[in-house]
């Protein structure tokens, strides 16, 4: 049985109707918070059961019989994810599954200036550490995400950042294709995996590849800091979320995002999606 975390959302959702077609919907359960939510994995003959990592007493049920269980990583910027990746893999060790994996990212940096690379850093030590079988799915920065990083250039011709650097944007879609394929090599592949496109642009790159879908010049600027965060603050964002990306921006000028892997276009038998597909879509998703 394959137990599946965060089915309710976007990567892990896709992951499972990946495996839907690998796979019969009898050996594959979904843990959700709110079962309702899970209600068309239910449609479909997938077990769906109830779980939420910041209620420890549920998950060694919701996570019992799993020879495979994929956490999702925490969601909430604001949270304590690693104490609830804690209570997490705590529950999988105490319900005896086979093997962990979990949905990190390709930037695992101790000190970063971005929390979540922090927070998967030290999780990943809590799986090296469980003495279960784990498998570490180190993802791409999802690139359909730039439509927020990018802002309205295609109004405006303008990027504005507050550093520029290279980030391995990767299609959320592929990562989720590749997390089945994963699931179903039972256990071919262990420890840290890294699933990212092939080319990790910086913010100059990826407004060379906006000219050039555009048909006009898009140019790039790099804001201090303080005017980026302002900027940010006018335009709606709050303030805790703009020094949050922040961060991430800070661990792309220093390099952190810049890491890229084959195994991924392996993995899925074809080159994976690229940043200049994702600009020249007629509708980019937000
Ligand atoms: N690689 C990247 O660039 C990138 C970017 C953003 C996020 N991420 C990470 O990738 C993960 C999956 O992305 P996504 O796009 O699928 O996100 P999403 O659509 O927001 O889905 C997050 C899922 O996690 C579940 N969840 C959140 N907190 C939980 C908890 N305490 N216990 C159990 N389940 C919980 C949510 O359940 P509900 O439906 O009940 O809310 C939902 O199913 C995110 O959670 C985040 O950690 C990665």
């Amino acid at each position: 049985m394959i137990v599946i975390t965060g089915a309710t959302g976007a990567l892990n959702g896709a992951t499972v109707d990946h495996l839907l077609e690998r796979m019969p919907a009898a050996d594959i359960a979904v843990v959700a918070r709110d079962t309702a939510k899970a209600r068309r994995f239910a449609d479909l003959g997938v077990t769906v059961r109830q779980g939420d990592y910041a209620d420890a007493a549920l998950l060694p049920r919701a996570f019992e019989g799993a020879g495979q269980l994929l956490l999702v990583s925490s969601s909430d910027p604001r949270a304590d994810a690693v104490g609830l990746h804690r209570t997490a893999i705590d529950a999988a060790v105490a319900a005896g599954v086979g093997r962990i994996l979990y949905t990190a990212h390709q930037n695992v940096t101790p000190d970063s200036t971005f929390t979540p690379s922090r927070d998967h850093a030290a999780t990943e030590r809590l799986l090296a550490d469980s003495g279960v079988a784990w498998t570490s799915l180190r993802n791409g920065f999802y690139a359909h995400s730039l439509g927020l990083f990018l802002g309205a250039w295609r109004q405006t011709g303008v990027i504005s950042v507050p550093a520029d650097g290279p980030v391995s944007w990767t299609a959320r879609e592929d990562e989720a294709e590749a997390a089945a394929i994963i699931l179903a090599s039972n256990g071919a592949h262990n420890g840290p995996v890294t699933l990212t496109a092939s080319a990790a642009p910086t913010f100059a790159d990826i407004a060379g590849m906006a000219s050039d879908v555009a048909g006009r010049t898009v140019t790039l600027e790099v804001l201090p800091v303080d005017e980026w965060v302002a900027a940010q603050v006018a335009g709606g964002t709050e303030e805790f979320m703009a020094r949050f990306l922040l961060g991430f921006y800070r661990a792309a000028g220093r390099g952190e995002f810049a890491g890229t892997d084959p195994l991924l276009g392996t993995l899925l038998g074809r080159e994976p999606r690229t940043v200049r597909d994702l600009l020249a879509a007629p509708t980019p998703t937000p």
